[in-house]
């Protein structure tokens, strides 16, 4: 059993743990804007009550951007609840959009939003090299050995 709520201020040291743990630094970039992740509102996934995911969200204008999606449990339900969590709450928002930006290395993540009604909005090639002038810490080679150079923008409509 999967429970979802909102992160807390007293969640903040955690949740910049984790995103460091799991993405080299507290700092997100994505179409060359950086975010410090610890300060955006989120979701977290909990099951027996220790925490198994988390979910990380801008919105501006009308939209809402995922910016960190992560599960600990893979294969159990709890990336699909924050998801599905995250675009009740956008539409409560008024938000006419759901959107994320990954990278080409990522094709789990790809068929993963693709089979949950996001489409591809967007390639943006060689974004990559202005993403790591922001963020150093992003690696050259990602999944599979195969090298991280584009984002992938997938949308959704509200
Ligand atoms: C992408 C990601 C968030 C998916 O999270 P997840 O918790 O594994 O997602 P789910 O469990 O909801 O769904 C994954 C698969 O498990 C299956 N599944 C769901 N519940 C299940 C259960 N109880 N038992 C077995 N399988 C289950 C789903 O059917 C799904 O398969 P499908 O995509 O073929 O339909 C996760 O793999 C992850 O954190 N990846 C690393 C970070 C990342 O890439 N984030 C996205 C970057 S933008």
């Amino acid at each position: 059993m999967v429970e979802i709520r909102a992160l807390t201020e007293a969640d903040r040291p955690w949740v910049t743990e984790q995103v460091t743990q799991r993405w080299g630094s507290p700092v997100m970039v994505t179409r060359g804007q950086v975010f410090d992740a610890p300060m955006l509102p989120g979701l977290i996934a909990c099951a027996d009550t220790s925490p198994c995911g988390l979910l990380l969200y801008h919105i501006e204008d009308g939209a809402c951007e995922i910016v960190l999606l992560d599960s600990w449990r893979t294969g159990q339900g709890i990336g699909t609840a924050l998801l599905h969590a995250a675009r009740d709450l956008a539409r409560q928002r008024g938000c006419t959009r759901l959107f994320l930006v990954t990278t080409n290395d990522n094709q789990p993540a790809q068929a993963f939003y693709q089979k949950r009604d996001f489409h591809q909005a967007a390639v943006y090639p060689n974004a990559m090299e202005m993403a790591r002038i922001l963020k150093p810490e992003i690696p050259e080679i990602g999944l599979n050995g195969i090298p991280i150079t584009d984002e992938i923008e997938l949308e959704m409509g509200l």
